[in-house]
């Protein structure tokens, strides 16, 4: 007996541990490995002792992931040739008109596609869910052989000329979870999700026509850079997407020679050299790999966005000129916009429906409200319109809740914080989407009725020329940058609303688990659907200029991106229907053309990078684990430096207020003329209100192509009064290159701030 119970106790005690063990990712020295080891990875295996290593890291990074409690954790810190230990954050998704709205036309003979033989010799590596091979969109008829350089592999299914390489990388992801339930998810690069299906075929689906949703958005389907190859690196599964693992998709996709790298996935904001994103981004950059990331949906609030570090093209999403109107129809004659691809059996033509909101219905007004799940009475849904609330539950998902309780239909309001951001997704019932404000008053109106309410949803299909676009979608993140004031983030923005493109058979296109549809295609929104334009964008970009590095490829994008609307006004806020600001779209909406030929480009290379860290006063120890360099921080202190003088082409002063009347800051930048040998720049400047901006010289002279030069920029500003402590103004302006022939141009950004 006293055995027995010794026995359960040593149990219980390994049980505990076991459970207090949690995945840190090690950075170790890599020139510090003692001889006694013959490779690094028997180096590492002595490093971690007992801990079972998850992955081992030699592109990007160098050291390995493993489960360990706080104090092995912390042990280690000190050990021998250990730089760092970074705890492993979860991150999650941030869930084909589109090529044609930003200009991309076949038949243009001048045109980016065709300079660029549409990038056929470039591989973008998606970091997403995986693919689902067997679509259209991945079919390489036509294309020739895999480039030579390519050095990467597949496992689970067979790969073709289109679909180069697929890897999955689970190790993180079941050392804390378990063994996957293989009913539930693929154990292989095959998507059971949809959402890497989704973004591989918007960043280089190959032509597929006719593409459409349920009869919506019907026409070709096309990704940025038809041509390009794919290499899907299938890092998310069912419970989210594991640091250790997305660190891993960073060094095998650079060493298997990815020249992009497509990540629609974002976790919590942390130093970078907490960041395993930021780190892998870093190395792959450093490789010559252009990365880039979405800025997420926590938008319209500021502060919002993730994946800042400035070696990463942070992007936000932008409505397109098409929606889906499906307006609402009151009983009172009103009519009420809204947005839906239902794409079922129609309502009867000319009838209105019992209309009732479920918040008024049952005993828990709250789920009720929100439709959650066994909160609606049939007795009092069925046969009726119901008006559900957003929040909690998937959207999709409040449509099966009304359908089961009986309901023809549903109509989906916004609540105060997604303000009048329109969404349409794939219901399993007639369902629109409506804003806040239309909420609040067909509620009103249930509540005004003397008669009985009453409403429908009148369907009208796809509507192009939409006006305005582009508009900046509400769920966008917007800056300002949490980690670094003075790098402007997000850095542009690209088409995320409603963008249709390939979607596996395992999946119905509401995502819902009892949706049995089959679609070649669907129809989502998300920064996850921008950034993966912006990586076909930036294949075609690199296939045109071999030369150029991911620095000067993000410049030219930012350089060229424009601001005004389709009505020539600034673009709006989906949000509230208000100007946009460069807290909310960057640079502004990417203008592929154009980025194609920037004229100037501001160019960075690693030891930028490392002056940057400096001066955002990171320790020589945490530059390190981000760089894989050994740094000297003197020299950038000793040039006086600033964060704000890295040459991005953005240029941001953060100003604290302690009463000083006048402050001034300068900015030094250099830019590298990639357009015709002999060329004059002259600069113009449009400066935020009530600011000072000068420039010089205010004339750039080049003689040769690939000639940099420098100027300097001197901002200006007096203490603005009645600034409450805590609070701050942001203000922008710009500044443009003009050889007659190219405009280059700069966002100038001033925040002042008041200190608390
Ligand atoms: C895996 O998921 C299926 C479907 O939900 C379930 O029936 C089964 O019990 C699960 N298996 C395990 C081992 O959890
Ligand atoms: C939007 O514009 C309206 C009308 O001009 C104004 O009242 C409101 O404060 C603005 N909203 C924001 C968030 O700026
Ligand atoms: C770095 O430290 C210096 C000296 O304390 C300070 O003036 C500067 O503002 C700091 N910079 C940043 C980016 O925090
Ligand atoms: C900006 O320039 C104007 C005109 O030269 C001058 O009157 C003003 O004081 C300047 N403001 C600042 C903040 O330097």
């Amino acid at each position: 007996m006293a055995a027995f119970r010794r026995i359960t106790l040593i149990l219980l005690v390994s049980l505990t541990t076991a459970a207090d063990e949690t995945t840190f990712i090690v950075r170790l020295q890599h020139d510090a490995k003692p001889s006694v080891f013959p490779t690094h990875t028997h180096w590492y295996h002595s490093v971690s002792g007992s801990s079972r290593i998850i992955h081992t890291y030699h592109t990007v990074f160098h050291g390995f992931s493993a489960k360990l409690s706080a104090t092995q954790a912390s042990n280690l810190e000190s050990a021998f040739g250990v730089l760092s230990v970074i705890p492993e954050q979860v991150r999650h998704l941030h869930t084909t008109r589109s090529p044609h709205f930003l200009g991309l036309k076949t038949s243009d003979s001048a045109g980016l596609l065709k300079e660029s033989d549409f990038g056929s010799d470039l591989v973008i590596g998606v970091l997403d869910t995986g693919i689902w091979p067997e679509r259209q969109s991945f079919n390489d008829r036509g294309l020739g052989p895999v480039p030579l350089k390519w050095k990467g592999t597949c496992v689970g299914f067979k790969c073709n000329r289109k679909l180069i390489g697929a890897r999955y990388f689970s190790a993180g992801y079941e050392a804390t979870n378990g063994p996957m339930n293989q009913t539930l998810e693929h154990r292989s690069p095959r998507d059971s999700d949809g959402h890497g299906t989704h973004t591989a075929s918007i960043a280089a689906g190959r032509y597929v026509f006719p593409a459409s949703t349920l009869g919506y958005a019907r026409g070709v389907a096309a990704g940025m850079a038809p041509k390009a190859r794919l290499a899907a690196y299938k890092v998310c599964w069912n419970a989210g997407c594991f640091d250790s693992d997305i660190l891993a998709a960073f060094d095998s996709a650079v060493s298997d020679g990815v020249d992009v790298i497509s990540l629609s996935v974002g976790g919590v904001v942390v130093p970078y050299y907490l960041d395993a994103i930021a780190i892998g981004a870093y190395g792959a950059s450093d490789h010559g790999v252009f990365v880039s990331a979405s800025a997420g949906n926590g938008g319209p609030g500021g502060l919002t966005v993730t994946n800042i570090a400035p070696w990463v093209t942070t992007v936000g999403a932008g409505a397109i000129d098409r929606d889906f109107p499906a307006d609402v129809k009151l009983g009172n004659g009103k009519l009420i916009p809204g947005v839906s691809v239902y794409g079922g059996p129609a309502l009867a033509h000319n009838r209105l429906y019992p209309l009732i909101y479920a918040g008024n219905e049952g005993g828990d007004g709250y789920s009720a409200s929100l439709c959650l799940e066994g909160s609606l009475d049939p007795n009092s849904v069925k046969g009726k319109m119901v008006l559900c609330d957003r929040g909690i539950n998937s959207r999709a998902a409040k449509g099966e809740v009304v359908k089961k309780a009986g309901g023809i239909g549903m109509i989906l309001a916004n609540g105060v914080f997604d303000g009048e951001g329109l969404v349409a997704d794939c219901h399993v019932l007639p369902a629109t989407s409506v804003g806040a404000s239309s909420g609040d008053e067909i509620r009103r109106y249930i509540t005004a009725s003397k008669s009985l309410p009453k409403a429908t949803i009148i369907f009208k299909g796809t509507r192009i020329n939409v006006r305005p676009a582009p508009v900046v979608a509400s769920f966008s993140a917007r800056g300002p940058n949490p980690e670094s004031p003075e790098i402007l983030k997000p850095d542009l923005i690209a088409p995320g609303l409603n963008i249709l493109a390939a979607w596996p058979d395992r999946v119905g296109p509401s995502g819902l688990a009892s949706d049995n549809r089959k679609t070649e295609f669907n129809i989502l929104s998300g920064t996850s659907m921008a950034c993966p334009h912006v990586s076909g964008l930036a294949a075609l970009l690199k296939a045109a200029h071999p030369e150029w590095s991911p620095a000067a490829i993000k410049s030219a994008l930012i350089t060229t991106a424009y601001t005004i609307d389709n009505r020539g006004e600034t673009m709006t806020d989906e949000s509230t229907g208000n100007s946009s600001t460069v807290m909310d779209f960057g640079a502004g909406h990417v203008h592929p053309q154009k980025a194609m030929d920037p004229g100037l480009v501001y160019d960075i290379n690693s030891y930028d990078y490392v002056d940057f860290l400096c001066n955002s006063n990171y320790t020589t120890k945490n530059i390190q684990v981000i760089t894989r360099k050994h740094s000297d921080c003197s020299s950038a202190k000793r040039r006086g430096g600033h964060s704000g003088n890295l040459n991005v082409p953005s240029m941001v002063a953060v100003f604290q207020q302690y009463g000083k009347q006048k402050m001034s800051r300068h900015l030094i930048r250099r830019v590298t003329n990639v357009g015709v040998g002999n060329s004059v720049y002259s600069v113009s400047i449009r400066a935020p209100r009530g600011v000072n901006v000068t420039v010089e010289p205010m004339k750039l002279v080049f003689r040769r192509v690939g000639q940099k030069l420098n100027f300097l920029v001197r901002i200006k500003v007096e203490a603005l009064k009645r600034l409450s402590p805590g609070s701050s103004v942001t203000k922008s302006g710009s500044i443009e290159w003009s050889d007659g022939k190219h405009v280059v141009t700069s966002p100038v950004v001033v925040t002042m701030q008041q200190p608390l």
